[in-house]
């Protein structure tokens, strides 16, 4: 029996005892669904139909978009499955070095040992819980800042201060609750399925779309040169949706962009689990754009935009229902690394760019808030990534859904 069918079993059979919270002891995840709510989120998905085409569909429905049980369901089987973006391989360059970060409810650190392995752990003290690292750096060992409990870079418990007494403690069983992990050209992945298997992160996490991004020059001879965080008051997937539209709101929304790309030829093409729009620049000559920019959507949270000499990836991290963060990180190509005026223009235009999206998709969350809005249309010529996405989540929820209310002993 899975860890998901556990829990979902486990808080049906509270809720029917009036309770309606419940906490599992595995260290994967934990359950904050009880059966009214698991109910409540199976109606809300099936109010979306995703046997239907583009042509004839309606958009999501909006309580996807404001609901704290379908927010809790998201956790369970969107993010706490499947490989999911964490950071970059230049973070991890040398051994000793780390980084840090949470995905819902899960802190994590990432870390490179002596011998040159990757590791990743729950960022979770053993002792009292606390996180036994933080931000990023180099390090020979986690030392946790509450009471000196001390971890390797491979996990294992090293020192665990002033325990004289203590009975039936095997320091061997106390390490830092591992996750797997892996890397797949400059990125680093994480996936909290402890039976995930690292050699199939290409597949599992970019279909049969890998050879295209390699092709489009994702790969590590970019180098790494800022990091922006962007925290918006919208659901996390207003902020995908917006940027799954095929350049719709483009001349609407960014008016500086638009001047630069060639709208006309917008085309987005569909795979597994990968939507890849491209769009050629307009001849002004602009350096920063490039003559072709290409921007993939790696389901479910995860863009990376390739154009000119720039790589720039958005990582979506959904905070609340009603609230994410969007942590932008960009990569030059190292020719250009050393002109300091390019970087700093490219960035003020990128930025102009996110706080146009910012204004947009808070002001669409509190339209989805509102009463008069249940769903929309697609326009299916340029929004049909936006559909495949919903038609993803769609289907993950209800498998989520299903695997929750399989009767216990099966
Ligand atoms: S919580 Fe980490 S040592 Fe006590
Ligand atoms: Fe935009």
């Amino acid at each position: 029996m899975d860890a998901l069918r556990l829990q979902f079993q486990f808080s049906g059979k509270l809720l029917q005892s009036s309770s309606k919270r419940c906490s599992s002891s595995s260290k994967q995840s934990v359950c904050r669904l009880g059966a009214v709510e698991l109910e409540d989120c199976a109606l809300k998905v099936a109010q979306f139909d995703g046997g239907k085409p583009v042509e004839e569909s309606l958009t999501a429905p909006s309580s996807w978009y404001w609901s704290s049980s379908l927010a809790s369901l998201e956790m369970e089987c969107i993010f706490g499955r499947g490989w999911h973006a964490a950071g970059y391989v230049e973070q991890l360059e040398n051994p000793r070095q780390f980084f840090t970060g949470s995905l819902g409810r899960v802190r994590y650190v990432v870390c490179r040992d002596e011998q040159g392995q990757l590791h990743a752990f729950h960022n979770v003290c053993r002792h009292h819980a606390a996180p036994v690292a933080s931000g990023s750096g180099c390090t020979p060992s986690f030392s946790c800042p509450y009471h000196g409990w001390t971890y390797g870079l491979d996990g294992n418990l090293l020192k665990a201060t002033r325990i004289t007494g203590i009975k039936n403690f095997n320091p061997r069983e106390n390490g830092l609750v591992p996750i797997q992990v892996a890397a797949w050209g400059p990125f680093v992945l994480i996936n909290l399925d402890a039976q995930a298997n690292q050699e199939l992160v290409a597949v599992e996490w970019l279909g049969s779309s890998s050879d295209l991004l390699v092709a489009a020059g994702i790969d590590r001879s970019l180098r790494h040169v800022a990091r922006r965080d962007y925290v918006i008051d919208c659901n996390w997937k207003v902020y995908c949706d917006n940027y799954l539209d095929g350049g719709y709101h483009v001349p609407f929304a960014h008016p500086g962009l638009a001047k630069g790309l060639d709208l006309a030829s917008y085309k987005t093409v569909l795979y597994e689990t990968v939507s890849i729009q491209s769009c050629r620049s307009k001849n002004t000559g602009e350096e920063r754009l490039g003559e072709r920019a290409t921007y993939a959507f790696v389901y479910p949270n995860f863009m990376i935009n390739r154009y000119g000499p720039w790589m720039d990836t958005n990582l979506v991290l959904p905070i609340a229902p009603n609230k994410c963060q969007v942590v932008f990180d960009y990569y030059l190509e190292p020719q250009f690394c050393q002109d300091k005026e390019f970087i700093a223009s490219s960035l003020e235009e990128s930025d102009q760019v996110q706080r146009e999206d910012v204004t947009l998709c808070q002001s669409v969350q509190q339209g989805l808030e509102s009463l008069s809005y249940d769903a929309g249309r697609y326009a299916p010529k340029v929004e049909e990534a936006m559909h495949h996405f919903h038609c993803r989540l769609h289907n993950d929820l209800l498998l989520g859904i299903k695997r929750a209310k399989i009767p216990s002993g099966m």
